[in-house]
């Protein structure tokens, strides 16, 4: 397979790797303008105000590529004015209906240029807004089984950094697990809560190893684009939010690359990586959470009893010192940019019959019990003896569902 270069592969195509073109700058003032039938008369004021630097507070952005600038919203229609004071009927001079025609005007003028209405056509960063708490605290607690630890850290390191005006450095989180735990599905609910259009937002950025950097012998490379990509996406919004999926696949060495943009520089470059937030998925370490869950199992504790101080530690380590856990001897571990270590427990029977009822709700059935069970009792379980654990966790829940 040939390896794309980087004008290819790495140009931000509308928020997507690869799916349709992105709108340009000019494009977009370009639709809105029709959309407020005054295209003729503000285009020319519209591409001057694309020239201005972006103001702060009204921070609206068109993701385009990896370098593009923000675009300001769109200029008031004034000939609107002029239509007013025109219309059939009206009093050239009247001082009374003037007043109003003008009142009217700089309402709407003062409305339309508010950026609440322009970023109903164009999706904005909004960059000092704060995450709210209690949704993510539900989406977290209604949606995710089994999963109390990732529940509980989730939720406090993105409030704590997102309620934070001036936080040292971005959010980390590496989140590691058994397979079909919900590592890519918390990563779905996190960017839903932190931008609209969730994973399909242009500001949420999801790389997967053997998807995106394949071949070893062009480390390299990968390593330029990467940091060509971050460095041009956070320019544009700050708030952006890159996840790594797959990183026990992730040749050795390659995410070394970001190590600068993680760490407690005020500025790299002239551009704050602050506010943006990085996540990583693995399934290295998922051996050892398996292995600390049985050992309460078999102790008679409950699941609920382990705590994230018995885990955090020993995931660091294990994966530091895992030649195929994509973080192994990283600086990113080496040097504790890494804000939090999440585990991903192991999932149970009862955690399988729930996705089993969560999948037949989200489908519109009515939840029947035989159905559940018999879905439930088809996946298999470990260890052999005991039989606690699904091998494949949640994952083939949905197609087997298929079948009944
Ligand atoms: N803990 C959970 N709570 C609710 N649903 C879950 C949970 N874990 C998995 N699921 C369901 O199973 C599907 C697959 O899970 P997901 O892709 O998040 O697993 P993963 O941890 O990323 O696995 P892998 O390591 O194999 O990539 C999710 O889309 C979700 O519907
Ligand atoms: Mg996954």
């Amino acid at each position: 397979m040939a390896v794309a270069g980087p004008s290819q592969k790495w140009r931000k195509v509308g928020g997507r790797f690869g799916s349709s073109p992105a709108p340009n700058k000019n494009g977009v003032v370009q639709e809105l303008l029709t959309r407020l039938s005054v295209q003729a008369e503000v285009t020319r004021g519209a591409e001057a105000r694309l020239m201005e630097p972006r103001p702060r507070g009204a921070l609206c952005a068109v993701a385009m590529g990896p370098l593009q600038l923000p675009v300001q919203p769109p200029p008031p229609p004034l000939p609107l004015l002029l239509l007013l004071l025109m219309a059939p009927g009206a009093e050239p001079f009247e001082p009374i209906t003037v007043g109003i025609a003008i009142g009217a005007a700089s309402a709407l003028t003062g409305y339309l240029s508010y950026p609440d209405f322009y970023c109903r056509f164009v999706e904005c960063c909004h960059e000092e807004q704060p995450v709210n708490a209690s949704a993510l605290k539900l989406d977290l607690e209604e949606k995710l089984f089994g999963q109390h630890l990732a529940t509980e850290v989730i939720l406090k390191a993105l409030t704590g950094f997102r309620n934070n005006r001036n936080p040292k450095k971005p959010l980390t989180l590496s989140l590691h697990g058994w397979a079909g735990t919900g590592k890519n599905y918390v990563s779905q609910i996190v960017a839903e809560n932190l931008h609209l259009k969730g994973l399909k937002s242009n500001f949420v950025h999801l790389f997967v190893s053997t998807l995106h950097f394949p071949h070893e012998q062009e480390i390299k490379l990968y390593q330029e684009q990467l940091q060509k990509w971050i460095r041009g996406n956070v320019s544009a919004c700050a708030r952006s939010v890159f996840i790594f999926d797959e990183m026990d696949k992730l040749h050795r060495g390659l995410i070394d690359a970001i190590k600068p943009f993680l760490d407690y520089y005020e500025q790299v470059d002239g551009i704050s990586y602050r506010k943006a937030i990085f996540i990583f998925l693995s399934n290295a370490g998922g051996d050892l959470i398996t292995r600390m869950a049985l050992d309460f199992w078999r102790a008679g504790k409950k699941r609920e009893d382990i705590q994230l101080k018995d885990l955090e530690p020993v995931l660091s380590l294990g994966v530091f010192n895992n030649k195929n856990s994509g973080l192994w001897h990283s600086g990113l571990i080496d040097k504790s940019l890494i804000d939090y270590f999440v585990p991903f427990l192991p999932l149970e029977y009862k955690h399988v019959k729930m996705c089993v009822r969560a999948e037949m709700k989200s489908r519109g059935f009515t939840i029947d019990e035989e159905v559940v069970t018999r879905v439930a009792d088809e996946m298999t379980f470990f260890p052999k003896e005991e039989k606690i654990y699904s091998d494949k966790g949640c994952k083939t829940v949905q197609t087997r569902l298929d079948f009944h």
